[in-house]
C-alpha cells in the first residue's frame, strides 16, 4: 500500500451525519489518572492510536496491567505509589508531546534513572518547558543540548511543593506539573495561563485535594498531596479537534449540513467555533450535556453563503490552538484579508504549522505574509485549484495531512499527498469518515 494520497476531485453537496474517534486529550490523561488509581479502571471509546497506544506501553512499563480490547479498556491501577520502578527503563513517546511531557510529572518519584525517547518530530520540540519547573521539586534531568530528547530523569523521594508561573498557556506544562504536585510533601501553587483544563476537571471529579480559582486570563491551582485516587470508569466524548476537519469542509463547501454526535464542547477547547461563527459559518450545539464536568455536545454546521474575513481576537487563541491550520484554509476563502497574531507557539507543535499553514496557501495560490508570530491572509472567495500540488516533508505532521486533505476536497486541483500513516497518531479513521461523506 502506498503511503501517499492522490485526490482529483472536489466533493459533492453532501448532508450527513458523523461520529468521529475519542478526544485524544482526555484518552492519554485516562490511561495516566488510572494507572494511578486503586483498583480497575474501564474507559470505553478510547481513542486507539499511535499516541494513545504509547502511553499504555508506558504504563506497561512502569508495571501496570492493562487489558485493550475493541470496545473497551481496563486498566488495573495499584495505587499512587504503585509503579514498580526498576533499572533501565526507557520509555517511547514517539510522536505525542503530551505523554512525553506529562510522564516526567508522574514519575518524579523515580529512584532509578528513567530515559524518554520520541520519534524525529517529538525529538525536536522543547522540552526544557517541562523539566524547568520539575527540577524545582527536587528531581534532576539531563536533556540532548539542554533542551531537547532522549531527557533522563533522576527522581527524588523527597519532593518539595512549588510555585510555578506558566506563562506560555502549555496545558502540557500544566498538567505534569499538577502531576508532580500530587507527589509532593507540600503545597504546589500554578499560576497557569489560559489552556486546555481537562486534567483540572478530572482531578475534581476524583475529588483529589486540588483547589482551581479561575480569573479572566489566568488560572490558580493548588495541589496538595494525593494519598487515594479512585478508578476511573469513563466513556471518552469525541474529539473536537479531529472534528474540526468535518467543520472546515462544511464550512468550505456549499449546500451542505454535517451533524457531528457527542463531541467534547469543553470552553477551553471551542476556539474554532467561536472563530469560524465570527467568519459567517452557521454552528449549533444540539443535546448540550454534562459528563463528569466535561460538557458534550452535537455539533450542526451548515455552510455559509459567504464566509467573511477575520481579525481573530488573541483570546481565541489557546482554545484553537491545534485547528489553526484549518483556520488558515477557512480564512483563504473569505471575502477579504483574515489577521492572526500571538501565534508563536503553532511553530513548536509537530511540525512548525505557522510556516507549514504560510506554505500551504502559497502552494494554493494566496497571497499570505507571516511575520514572526502573525500571519495575514488574502481571502479569494472564488479560489479555484487548476494546478498540481505536491505535500511531502512535513515531520509527518497528522494535521497537515489532514488539512491537506480538506484543501484538496474543497478547492479542487491536483493534490499528490505524502505520509498518509502520520493519521495514525491521533485519527487513524479520518479517511474512511471522509469516504463516507463522500458516498
Ligand atoms: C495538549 C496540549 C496542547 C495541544 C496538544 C495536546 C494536551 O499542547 O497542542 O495537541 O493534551 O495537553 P501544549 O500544551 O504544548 O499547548
Amino acid at each position: 500500500m502506498p503511503n501517499s494520497i492522490i485526490l482529483k476531485k472536489k466533493i459533492k453537496e453532501f448532508n450527513k451525519t458523523i461520529l468521529v474517534s475519542g478526544d485524544k486529550s482526555l484518552s492519554i490523561r485516562w490511561v495516566l489518572f488510572s494507572s494511578l488509581a486503586n483498583g480497575v479502571s474501564k474507559a470505553q471509546n478510547l481513542l486507539i492510536s499511535e499516541d494513545v497506544i504509547a502511553s499504555i506501553q508506558a504504563i506497561r512499563k512502569l508495571g501496570i496491567k492493562v487489558v485493550l480490547k475493541k470496545n473497551f479498556c481496563k486498566i488495573f491501577g495499584k495505587g499512587i505509589n504503585g509503579y514498580k520502578y526498576k533499572k533501565d527503563i526507557i520509555i517511547n513517546s514517539q510522536n505525542s508531546g503530551t505523554l512525553g511531557r506529562l510522564i516526567l510529572g508522574l514519575i518524579i518519584n523515580t529512584p532509578y534513572p528513567i530515559k524518554i525517547i520520541g520519534d524525529k518530530s517529538l525529538s525536536k520540540r522543547d522540552f526544557k518547558r517541562v523539566t524547568d519547573p520539575l527540577s524545582k521539586f527536587g528531581a534532576n534531568f539531563k536533556l540532548k543540548r539542554d533542551k531537547y530528547l532522549p531527557v533522563t530523569i533522576n527522581g527524588n523521594k523527597n519532593l518539595k511543593g512549588i510555585n510555578f508561573k506558566e506563562n506560555i498557556g502549555s496545558a502540557q506544562c500544566k498538567s505534569s506539573v499538577i502531576f508532580a504536585g500530587m507527589r509532593a510533601s507540600n503545597k504546589t501553587l500554578i499560576k497557569a495561563k489560559k489552556s486546555r483544563n481537562h486534567t483540572e476537571i478530572l482531578c475534581k471529579y476524583l475529588k483529589l485535594p486540588v483547589k482551581i480559582i479561575e480569573k479572566k486570563n489566568f488560572d490558580l491551582i493548588e495541589i496538595n498531596k494525593v494519598n487515594k485516587i479512585n478508578p476511573l470508569n469513563y466513556k471518552i466524548p469525541s474529539d473536537i479537534s479531529s472534528s474540526a476537519f468535518f467543520i472546515a469542509l462544511t464550512a468550505l463547501n456549499k449546500n451542505s449540513k454535517l451533524l457531528i454526535k457527542n463531541v467534547n464542547i469543553n470552553s477551553s477547547r471551542i476556539g474554532i467555533i467561536k472563530i469560524f461563527k465570527k467568519m459567517g459559518v452557521l454552528i449549533n450545539f444540539k443535546n448540550k450535556k454534562n459528563y463528569k464536568g466535561e460538557l458534550i455536545a452535537d455539533i450542526l454546521i451548515k455552510s455559509p453563503k459567504q464566509l467573511n474575513p477575520i481579525n481573530c481576537p488573541k483570546s481565541f487563541n489557546s482554545g484553537a490552538i491545534d485547528e489553526f491550520l484549518v483556520i488558515f484554509l477557512v480564512a483563504a476563502k473569505a471575502n477579504g484579508i483574515s489577521y492572526f497574531k500571538d501565534l508563536g507557539e503553532l511553530n513548536q507543535k509537530e511540525s512548525p504549522r505557522l510556516k507549514w499553514g504560510g506554505k500551504i496557501l502559497k502552494m494554493m495560490g494566496i497571497k499570505n505574509i507571516i511575520s514572526k508570530d502573525r500571519i495575514k491572509i488574502y481571502g479569494n472567495p472564488n479560489l479555484k485549484i487548476k494546478k498540481k500540488i505536491i505535500i511531502k516533508s512535513y515531520f509527518k505532521d497528522h494535521r497537515v495531512f489532514m488539512t491537506s486533505v480538506i484543501a484538496a476536497l474543497s478547492f479542487g486541483g491536483v493534490w499528490h499527498i505524502h505520509d498518509k500513516d502520520s493519521i495514525k497518531t491521533s485519527f487513524p479513521s479520518f479517511l474512511k469518515i471522509i469516504d463516507k461523506i463522500k458516498k
